[in-house]
């Protein structure tokens, strides 16, 4: 891979620490960026969140609105940010005239697409173990024809993974996940998504494609579908439905707040080196239990107003992030490291959003029970 091929301009440093070490690439400033699902969780705090920093920058969000993304999440971009593809990222001939710039709404106000930021994915394990097939689709095959397209066109490609590839850890362990962690995925779901992440590091090297991968920890914020754990057992309370805790609820999960994870990936994406993997998280390591009455307690329930249901097939003990080099090398650090704040926003936001969340609610709680959770 030929770095100097980047385009060297100074980027803004708003995501990294100026008294960092030199950053190992010449920096990247992308000018349009293809956002694959903008409009689900982490994808939609993304966008808003480089409209807000990097206003000069386009994104054009490709996103197939399945049950975990709405447009809606992107009100409030501007428009002069933002081109909305409804689309799916298997569609070989739409990626490809997307990055031709044949789909381009506006295309004389908008420059090329000249990078990537692929959040798009099947994302939830109790999902995957009672399906995996869509997992396939998206997770694997969706990527192999996104890095078909970056190959062809020579663009900047950077791939949004999971902690999940490595498997677990004991819960009587001090070891934590580093960039060289066996990969061992334990379910459907990071199955799929090591396999995402063998293909990026495969076309890289064997094509040359510009590309980078993140594998976060646990991301919690607004926007968060109401089947994953922190927003399930919020909205259970609003709802009026005793909150549900798997097995013990001893599993351990390494907490960030999604804004982090979105500082994260641009750091990377601006400044990282081609070829390179980061592990990102914030030191945020929790028990299932304690999240959960910290919930109750914020909301004003008492410490035993829940219930033990079935754990997951195959369940994960415990996930924790060693980001050290992500900290070295790119002077990235988490600005959220306040849980039990972050967690009192959080669910003032789903107070706040009842609207965005009540639709959701009955047939995410009606498939849970036919899994006994
Ligand atoms: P999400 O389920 O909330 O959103 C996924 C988005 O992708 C949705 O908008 C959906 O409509 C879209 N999508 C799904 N299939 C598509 C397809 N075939 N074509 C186009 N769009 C499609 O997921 P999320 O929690 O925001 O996760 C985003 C990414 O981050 C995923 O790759 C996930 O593996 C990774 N990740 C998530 C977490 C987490 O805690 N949520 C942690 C680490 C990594
Ligand atoms: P989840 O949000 O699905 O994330 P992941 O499994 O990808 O880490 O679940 C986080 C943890 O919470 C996991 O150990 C399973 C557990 N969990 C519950 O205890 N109750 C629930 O209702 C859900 C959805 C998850």
């Amino acid at each position: 891979m030929n770095n100097s091929e980047q385009v060297s301009e100074s980027a803004d440093e708003s995501a990294t620490d100026p008294a960092n070490v030199p950053a190992p690439n010449p920096s990247f400033a992308p000018q349009h960026i293809l956002v694959t699902g903008g409009a689900g969780f982490i994808g939609a705090n993304f966008v808003h969140w480089v409209a807000r920093n990097h206003p000069q920058v386009h994104m054009t969000v490709l996103d197939a609105l399945t049950y975990a993304g709405k447009r809606e999440n992107l009100d409030g971009v501007p428009a002069a940010n933002l081109t909305f593809v409804h689309g799916n990222i298997c569609d070989a001939e739409l990626v490809e005239s997307l990055l031709s710039g044949l789909n381009q709404r506006s295309a004389a106000a908008v420059p090329p697409i000249d990078a990537i930021v692929h959040f798009a994915a099947e994302s939830h394990n109790d999902n995957s173990i009672l399906d995996a097939s869509p997992f396939l689709n998206t997770n694997v095959t969706g990527t192999y024809v996104l890095l078909e397209a970056a190959r062809r066109h020579d663009i900047r490609f950077h791939h949004i993974s999971t902690d999940e590839v490595y498997g677990d850890l004991a819960l009587d362990e001090p070891r934590k996940f580093t960039e060289d962690s066996p990969y061992k995925p334990s379910s459907p779901y990071s199955a799929s998504k090591a396999a995402s992440d063998h293909l990026i590091r495969a076309w890289h090297r064997t094509y040359g494609v510009k590309a980078t991968i993140s594998n976060c920890s646990n991301n919690y914020g607004p926007y968060q579908h109401v089947e994953k754990f922190i927003p399930r057992q919020i909205t259970n309370i609003l709802a009026g439905i005793r909150p549900k805790l798997y097995g013990t609820g001893s599993a351990v999960r390494d907490w960030i707040s999604v804004e982090d994870h979105c500082t994260a990936v641009w750091a990377i994406l601006t400044h990282g080196r081609i070829g390179d993997t980061y592990l990102v998280g914030a030191n945020g390591e929790m028990s299932n239990i304690d999240v959960l009455r910290m919930i109750l307690e914020c909301m004003g329930q008492p410490s035993d107003a829940f219930d033990h249901v079935n754990d997951r097939p195959g369940g994960d003990k415990r996930y924790a992030i060693d980001a050290t080099k992500i900290t070295r090398e790119l002077g990235w650090r988490p600005r959220f490291t306040d849980f039990a704040e972050g967690l009192d926003e959080t669910i003032q936001w789903y107070r706040e959003h009842e609207d965005w969340w009540r639709p959701d609610k009955d047939a995410t709680e009606a498939k849970y029970r036919l899994q006994g959770h």
